[in-house]
């Protein structure tokens, strides 16, 4: 069965890595359909039920994907195509006697001809002609036409949360300091870590600990290190208010107090060196040295996920580690982030 992901704009690479990752974590079987502008359209095998329920799980835990959309067809950006897409669509696959639905349209290329209101009415027409009732305000079942390089035609099986990041935003926290990534980029990276429910994540340079803060937020053990003492209060105050289970450490990320091969998972981001922020003879000691030491406490065949403003390959290889993927993302100006995902073999 097809399932189609509407992906936010705000990355070119990470809402896709996300959706990729958390469906391995959920232990579905799947392979790529298509990837489309700002929609990825995944084959997912097994029975529908249990797969809705655990994609349900998955919405959970996204950050970077607006609605999963069960495929009932795809077809040209076309106003004929879209309505004959409507007419053959097997019905109840979507939607059950005595259910109500509403359709809502999203444009996200220039879908040429088609009129967003328009185009919902007409497909509101063909399934009311199969003998279901339309309701605007509190519908069972959304039918959602997503138009991109082609048009989608589905049932939302799960909405992500979005709204729940913002409330999360460093600025509302009870501790804030500059250079905190946005939640939902954390989050993303926590998800391309691969971190399980009751596994154990650490973020060996934690600073106000927007990264554990969303790791602990997915159940997952968080351990985090930080060198400033002023800032590792900041940080447990942070996540004393969102989560329990974690740990935090005031200690050098070059020598973490953490036994060998005992960390499921590392998502950090470490100084950039233009501040006064790093603790360390210099940022080539600092992260050759915390590299060797994530190494170190990583168990084998796990993720490291560093963001860094250079190039950190050669010191992620010369720690040991082997590198799985890396990508960019144009902040401003000349402020480019390198996200480096690399395993420990
Ligand atoms: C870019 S910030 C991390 C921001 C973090 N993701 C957050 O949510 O606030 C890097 C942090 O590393 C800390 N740091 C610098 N040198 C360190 C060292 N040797 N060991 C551990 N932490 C260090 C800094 O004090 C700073 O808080």
């Amino acid at each position: 069965m097809l399932y189609a992901f509407e992906l936010s704009g705000e990355h070119d690479v990470l809402p896709r890595k996300e959706v990729l990752s958390c469906l391995h974590i959920a232990g579905l079987e799947f392979r790529e359909h298509a990837d489309f502008d700002r929609c990825l359209v995944i084959d997912i095998s097994g029975d529908h039920s249990d797969i809705d329920e655990l994609l349900a799980g998955v919405a959970g835990r996204l950050a970077m994907t607006h609605h999963i959309v069960k495929v009932a067809g795809i077809c040209a950006v076309e106003a004929d195509a879209i309505i004959e897409t409507a007419e053959k669509l097997d019905i109840s696959a979507h939607i059950t006697a005595g259910q109500t639905y509403v359709v809502r349209a999203k444009r996200i290329r220039d879908s040429g001809g088609v009129r967003r209101e328009e185009i919902e009415g007409r497909i509101g027409g063909s399934i009311y002609r199969k003998g279901f009732r339309a309701n605007m305000k509190s519908p069972d079942v959304v039918f959602r036409l997503i138009m991109t390089d082609r048009a989608i035609l589905g049932s939302v099986v799960a909405t992500v949360d979005r709204g729940d990041y913002e409330h999360r935003a460093p600025h509302k926290k009870p501790f804030f300091h500059p250079g905190v990534l946005m939640p939902r980029v954390a989050r993303a990276l926590v998800n391309i870590s691969g971190i399980r429910k009751g596994e154990v994540l650490l973020d060996p340079f934690s600073g106000t600990a927007g990264i554990l803060v969303e790791a602990g937020l997915l159940s997952a053990h968080v351990v985090g290190i930080e060198v400033r003492q002023k800032i590792a209060h900041g940080a447990k105050m942070n996540m004393d208010l969102f989560n329990s289970d974690h740990s935090l450490l005031v200690g050098d990320a070059c020598r973490i107090p953490v036994k060998d091969s005992t960390v499921d998972a590392i998502v950090t981001d470490p100084p950039y060196g233009r501040s006064a922020a790093i603790r360390a003879r210099s940022l080539h000691h600092l992260y050759s040295g915390s590299f060797s030491e994530m190494y170190r406490v990583l168990r084998k065949g796990k993720l490291a996920v560093v963001v860094s403003e250079m190039q950190v390959s050669d010191h992620a290889r010369e720690a040991g580690f082997s590198l799985v993927d890396i990508f960019t993302q144009r902040i401003h100006g000349s402020l480019t982030r390198t996200f480096t995902v690399m395993r420990k073999e």
